[in-house]
């Protein structure tokens, strides 16, 4: 949810910015732009659309210097052309911002009384104008920052750049996610480790409210009073090896193939390695006398939070509220006392989620956040981190992050289950044998690419896709309409199978593929008599099912994919792999942009 990088230096600083911005380009991905101060003067070029349109307009209007901002922008405020492009350029300074500035019409209103002529239709401009005011009345950079960021309400982080100033780039954070990196006479600032993973792998993350000032040699953080404050300096494991396509077409093909080893190394992480049971780090509350747990997400991560809805019931006998975090953040529902909030989110910044946690947070609630990038704003927060290995995901479709968060799910049930003393040894032995021996199952999930591509042929010529699951595959049919509709712009829905009887089954003609979810084990007879239902009216019916379940479905069904036997505990962890690469296939047929998908973003920093 855009970009920004920033460099102060000895060095050319736009190829800096611009490499910075190639890794932040699955933030947003509308325009982008830099700024750099070369002989105390600001130059900046922009372009709509991808970075590639950048490029060309920098081999056109190169800029020098060695101080730069760069942004790619998400838009939220004004269309994604050119003029709303970053960074904004305002009298003596430039900015790049991410996030909502919530009072801009206000600020906007009295600069404009002032004289001011905005040139764009962007909530970010106002925050340019305002710095530059405080410029012109004398004030010296640092106090002009820190005068603007004081007016600003809502979410930002933000990079600044001062005419006549080439050794000094000012950032500030409050709600939106910001990091420095130390260099040898060089200093970086960046949305995320990944903008600065080869400049530096000594890095800060600022905290809400902090503001930062960088020269070549030095980097100062202050608080929201002004005051020096010291954050620790983390060395970050990033290495620009893990994050290019590595011969795949797409970042998306890349990260499909990695689900077995996200899996892996997820549950490796959390099991003992003698005893291969689970284990989990010590929670910091009694599981055994929890009264309830509360489970919020978005998108993908909150399907996963469905799974998990389920097991916990099931296994661990606990009481789970969940919903959508932009829904449960405004519902207001009453909490039990000392009630635990688990939220799952691959970025660890999602402005819906981690709205969530701090209300939960407030509401005296234990927090345990499943996470993919541990050191992110809701890791921060967070009582208690538990993290998954799956490494960057670039493609802004979830894919690996998803049967990580899984496996984490999977393994906080078991553990739960054993401490509520609801987990005989034999029962616990089985379902943790079956997890470990998924990413052996999910190697063999990928052979099926050729197949899964067949069953994609049908779905690309639809306008319309249902897909359908029971139980903890409910879920998962979810997870594989979300996917499609993303990555290939076909509309898909997904519904519990017994509901289609309810209302959709109207929908069903041999226009109208139908998908199912069903693994022999998860109530599959009822799947397979709202199968029939749907096969009598004329529906094509597709089915992802185990050789069990292909035997009884091979009469009305037009595809068949098998996947292999698992135990049901697992099954939605592996029957996903098969639902995601159907997408891809699909979005591979329709030529659509499979990485990058229109309007999306990957980390939605704003509400
Ligand atoms: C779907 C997808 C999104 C994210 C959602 C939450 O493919 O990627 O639905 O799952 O935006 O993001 P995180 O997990 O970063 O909180």
């Amino acid at each position: 949810m855009c970009g920004i990088c920033g460099v102060v230096g000895h060095r050319p600083a736009t190829p800096i910015v611009f490499e910075g911005l190639r890794r932040l380009e699955y933030r947003g991905y509308d325009s982008a732009g830099i700024a750099t101060v070369k002989d105390g003067k600001i130059a900046r070029c922009r372009a709509a659309g991808k970075l590639d349109n950048l490029k060309h307009a920098l081999e056109k209007t190169p800029l020098s210097g060695t101080t730069g901002i760069g942004h790619t922008r998400w838009a939220t405020h004004g269309a994604p052309t050119t003029q709303n492009a970053h960074p904004h350029h305002a009298g003596h300074v430039a900015i790049v911002h991410n996030g909502i500035i919530e009072n801009f019409a206000d600020l906007k209103r009295s600069l404009e009384a002032k004289g001011r002529t905005f040139e764009t239709e962007t909530d970010s401009e106002a925050v340019a104008h305002l710095l530059d005011d405080y410029i012109q009345q004398g004030l010296s950079p640092k106090d002009a920052a820190f005068a603007t960021i004081k007016q600003l309400q809502g979410a930002y982080a933000i990079a600044m750049i001062f005419e006549g100033h080439d050794n000094l780039l000012i950032g500030a954070r409050h709600g939106a996610p910001l990091a420095v990196g130390y260099g040898e006479g060089e200093m970086f600032l960046g949305s995320d480790s990944l903008a600065l993973a080869p400049l530096s792998n000594q890095i800060t993350y600022l905290e809400d409210g902090d503001w930062c000032i960088l020269t070549r040699d030095h980097i100062e953080i202050l608080d929201g009073q002004g005051k020096a404050v010291h954050r620790p300096i983390q060395t970050a494991s990033l290495t620009t090896g893990q994050i290019g396509k590595d011969g795949y077409r797409h970042f998306m093909e890349k990260e499909l193939h990695e689900h077995p080893v996200a899996i892996g190394q997820t549950l490796q992480r959390i099991t003992d390695p003698v005893t291969r049971r689970i284990a989990l780090p010590p929670m910091p509350f009694d599981v055994a006398t929890l009264p309830r747990v509360t489970i919020t997400a978005c998108g993908s991560a909150f399907y996963a939070g469905m799974v998990g809805r389920y097991w916990l019931e099931e296994l661990a006998r606990l009481p789970i509220d969940i919903d959508v975090a932009s829904e449960l953040r405004y519902r207001n529902p009453p909490q039990p006392d000392r009630g635990l909030a688990l939220l799952i989110s691959q970025s660890g910044e999602t402005a819906d989620t981690l709205g969530v946690l701090r209300e939960l947070k407030a509401a005296g609630q234990h927090v345990v956040s499943v996470l993919n990038v541990e050191h992110s704003t809701m890791g921060r927060e967070s009582d208690l981190v538990l993290g998954m290995v799956a490494g960057p995901e670039i493609s802004v479709a979830s894919t690996k992050a998803f049967t990580a968060q899984l496996s984490v799910l999977a393994a906080l049930t078991l553990d739960f289950a054993r401490q509520r003393s609801l987990l005989d040894e034999a029962k616990e032995r089985e379902l943790t044998d079956s997890l470990l021996d998924l990413p052996s199952h999910a190697m063999e999930v990928l052979g099926l690419f050729d197949a899964i591509r067949s069953m994609a042929r049908i779905i690309a010529q639809a306008r319309d896709v249902l897909y359908l699951g029971r139980g903890i595959c409910m879920p998962i049919a979810q997870e594989g309409a979300l996917k499609l509709k993303e990555i290939s712009y076909i509309h898909a829905e997904a519904y519990a199978a017994g509901e289609l009887k309810h209302g959709p089954i109207s929908l069903i003609d041999p226009s109208v593929p139908v998908v199912a979810i069903a693994p022999s084990t998860i109530l599959f007879e009822k799947t397979l008599s709202n199968l029939q239902e749907a096969r009598a009216r004329g529906g094509r019916i597709l089915v992802f099912t185990d050789a069990k379940g292909a035997e009884q479905l091979k009469d009305i069904a037009e595809h068949i994919i098998i996947l292999p036997d698992v135990n049901a505990f697992v099954a939605p962890i592996l029957y996903t792999i098969p639902v995601q690469i159907l997408a891809y296939e699909v979005a591979l047929l329709k030529g659509t942009d499979v990485d990058q998908p229109r309007n999306l973003a990957k980390s939605v920093t704003v509400e």
